[in-house]
């Protein structure tokens, strides 16, 4: 079980360190030096030895490997127009990024809770993010929530208004994808974050990998639009964005550990406001499916989901006025 590969990228062929086995690009055998000498296998033998196959989907320049023995297919786990809307932005991604990885800790699902709590913004981030968004709280969706399935999970596109980005000598070197003057967020559940924080010029892809209960390795990726001049370095504006990142995700990743160290001793259940409609629908989806919704969780789900439902329905009704109301409801029905 020596991994073929060391590195977490780069291009080598696929030979193993250990003891030199090789395999073609299907994974299939291609030598084993000193076969005939000490390994002595039959034909049989021999062909069960290849490497394991996974299921891989390609979504414009993205690559998602679906690790499980029995992969869904990946239209349910992500929605046709979020698909579509990944390979599009992956489209104008430039061909030179930059990575780096650092361990944290805090369990992986404290992210993305975090990342689907809009109200942590004026708090955590006051002189950060707050001062290049537009905040306002009311823009917060509270909404009538009924959905239960996995691709419901995730979502994507434009979330709050730039309002003044500073232009940037570097931003003549690129293909901006045009997004308008907005922050876009895509949200893959379950530890996939993609951004824009420069209105299409740049794009960060945040992945998050569980590595134990209480650590987490974010792998942290930037890239630019697409060059418009091959010429054009941008190695020193990538650098720019992690110094930038480094600063907004310390604030976030501060509490998360503070919030990891206090787990053990918490005994209170979470009391999860209107607004957190998200986080609960995807918890109430999780617990179902690692088969650990006890009988409270059955309770609290689906006894208080009628009164969420009412909760919600007159929030939006309020907020929004009732005829859109009943357009969304007809339309859900
Ligand atoms: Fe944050």
């Amino acid at each position: 079980l020596t991994p073929i590969h060391w590195d977490s990228a780069g291009s080598r062929p696929l030979v193993c360190k250990y003891h030199g086995w090789s395999f073609d690009s299907e994974g299939k055998l291609r030598r084993i030096p000193f076969e005939k000498e000490v390994y002595r296998y039959t034909d049989l033998e021999k062909k069960k030895l290849c490497l394991k196959r996974f299921k891989v989907e390609l979504v414009g320049r993205l690559i998602f490997v679906n690790v499980s023995d029995d992969p869904l297919p990946i239209e349910k786990q992500i929605v046709p127009d979020l698909l579509r809307q990944l390979r599009e932005i992956s489209g104008s991604f430039d061909s030179s990024y930059a990575k780096q990885v650092s361990r944290r800790k805090f369990n992986w699902k404290l992210v993305y809770e975090n990342l689907r709590d809009g109200l942590h913004v004026p708090f955590v981030h006051p002189k950060t993010l707050s001062n290049l968004i537009e905040y306002d709280v009311s823009k917060i969706p509270v909404r009538i929530d009924w959905s239960m399935s996995l691709g419901a999970l995730s979502h994507g596109g434009a979330d709050a208004p730039i309002p003044n980005l500073p232009a940037e000598d570097w931003h003549s070197n690129v293909d901006r994808w045009p997004c308008g003057s907005f922050y876009h967020n895509w949200l893959i559940y379950p530890n996939l974050h993609l951004l824009t924080a420069t209105c299409g010029n740049s794009f960060s892809i945040e992945y998050h990998e569980p590595v134990s209960p209480g650590e987490t390795d974010v792998h942290l990726y930037f890239v630019t639009a697409k060059r418009k001049n091959p010429s054009w370095d941008p190695t020193e504006v990538l650098n720019g964005h992690f110094q930038g990142a480094d600063v907004i995700l310390s604030e976030d990743y501060g509490v998360l550990e503070k919030l990891q160290e206090n787990l053990a001793r918490a005994s209170l259940a979470p009391a999860l406001g209107a607004y957190e409609w998200w986080n609960f629908r995807i918890e109430s989806w999780y617990l179902r499916a690692i088969g650990r919704a006890r009988v409270e969780d059955y309770i609290t789900q689906y006894l208080g989901w009628p009164l969420r439902v009412i909760a919600a329905t007159l929030n939006y009704g309020k907020k929004h006025g009732w005829k859109p109301l009943f357009k969304k409801v007809l339309r859900f029905g």
